[in-house]
């Protein structure tokens, strides 16, 4: 763990499974420990920003247990039953799991402090707390809505009509667990469609849960509760968001053909690959199948020559997390890509917009930010710089993955938040070829 130096490599081979979805694991463990009965979750993403979840839905009253890598048995307490744990809750680097379990527990009668690393703690939370409140949910939280916060939650929830007003699975999310444990018709409108495992997952386990296409081209969705889950067996899909940094590797470094196996293609999380596609990229798509309700497929990647693109805004709800990958392929590109729509990126993990920019500008790449918008020319990346993470997973691996073609090495500061979401990455690279190794920061 520390600072890490990527070198120019050669060609990048192999064949290599895809880690667990995180956004579907978080969803299992929670919704299954909301069930009665026992589920059986496989191809859990066993990432420390899950294994959180897993503590805070333990620290609430579900048996949760491993049973192998990527098997996991969980004894659920009920919608409703969720108990008050005995210690604050540590969300870790997580916003998925600190905003879900918000609105969990937001209609349960009990109190929880919610904790969280620094990334986490410089997050806004006052978008679910608003909606939430609504239920009758009380929050105290740090100065500018932040963590730690301490949620108490309504003793006689209030079912809530919400019109989320920024393109957000997770505030649409926490909305609607909060409406599991709520009587009468929680309502959401999204205006434009993001990631829907939750309202799929719900729906498999028997919730009543209505999703209709809404005039304004996003989507209404209708949930009526008290919800009584049903117990079942989750097979969780490989994360595309993961495979996406396998993906443009094996793009942009010369030499590369890469299979990723079990790639969840959800429509809603493969933005990443229209865009790339648009810069020119060929991906074939084999053994294209379902997989516990989600479509799947297995990626065969070769290098080829990109060229820049103008990416819409309107794409970016479905490759919101694929932005730090996707400016390495403009990096390399022929030409400039244009990136719009990415106010969302400032309040993830970190200010990823900014972290972007600094990163390449620091490698020689020529690069402007605007308030929302990214442009990249591509071309040759001289490389050589040192690329301050800022806690953030995505801009970790993404700026390792340069480094794979610069003419200089890139260097990262902290390797170790790649363990929040893919902590198979380093090991899967070095087998494929890429040269990492540890430096001095
Ligand atoms: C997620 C939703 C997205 C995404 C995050 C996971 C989810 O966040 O960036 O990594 O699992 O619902 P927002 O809902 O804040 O856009």
């Amino acid at each position: 763990m520390g600072a890490i130096r990527s070198s120019l490599a050669e060609g990048l081979q192999g064949k290599y499974v895809a880690p667990g979805d995180k956004s579907v694991s978080h969803r299992a463990l929670m919704l299954s420990a909301l069930c009665i009965g026992r589920s059986r979750i496989s191809g859990l993403l066993e990432g420390e920003d899950v294994l959180a979840t897993a503590a805070a839905m333990r620290a609430m009253g579900a048996d949760i247990r491993q049973l192998g890598p990527g098997e996991w048995e969980v004894h659920g307490v009920g919608v409703g039953g969720l108990g008050q744990p005995d210690a604050p809750v540590d969300m870790g680097n997580s916003g998925t799991a600190a905003r879900l379990l918000m609105g969990l527990v937001a209609t349960h009668p009990i109190s929880v402090t919610f904790e969280g690393d620094a990334s986490l703690c410089s997050r806004p939370m006052g978008r679910v707390i608003t909606p939430l409140e609504a239920s009758g949910a009380q929050f105290e939280a740090a100065d500018g809505n932040r963590l730690p916060l301490t949620v108490r939650g309504a003793a006689a929830p209030l079912a809530m009509d919400y019109d989320v007003p920024v393109p957000s699975a997770q505030v649409k999310s926490a909305v609607l667990l909060a409406g599991l444990n709520t009587p009468g018709t929680t309502k959401v409108h999204e205006r434009e469609a993001t990631r829907d495992h939750s309202e799929n997952m719900l729906r498999a386990m028997g919730a009543d849960l209505v999703v209709t296409e809404a005039d304004d081209g996003g989507r209404d969705i209708a949930l009526t509760g008290p919800a009584e889950l049903e117990a079942m067996d989750i097979v969780v899909p490989g994360d595309p968001s993961s495979a996406a940094f396998l993906v443009v590797a094996a793009l942009i470094t010369p030499g590369s053909q890469l299979t990723i196996c079990n790639v969840g293609m959800n429509p809603l999380r493969t933005g990443l690959f229209e865009a790339l596609r648009d810069m020119g990229a060929q991906i074939e798509e084999t053994n294209v199948r379902e997989e516990g309700g989600e479509p799947v497929a297995d990626l065969i990647v070769r290098y080829n020559v990109l060229r820049g693109v103008t990416v819409p805004a309107g794409r970016a709800p479905s490759m919101i997390d694929e932005y730090p990958i996707l400016a390495m392929a403009a990096a390399v590109a022929e030409g400039e890509t244009l990136m719009e729509g990415l106010a969302e990126l400032r309040v993830k993990e970190s200010d990823r917009l900014s972290a972007i920019a600094e990163g390449l500008a620091a490698n020689g790449v020529i690069v402007e930010e605007g308030e929302d918008w990214l442009k990249v020319t591509g071309g040759p990346v001289p490389g050589g710089g040192m690329v301050a993470t800022h806690m953030d997973h995505r801009i970790a691996m993404s700026f390792l993955i340069l480094g794979c073609v610069a003419d200089s090495p890139v260097s990262i500061d902290e390797d170790a938040m790649i363990a929040t979401s893919f902590p198979a990455f380093m090991d899967m690279m070095q087998q494929a070829g890429a040269l990492f190794e540890g430096v001095e920061a």
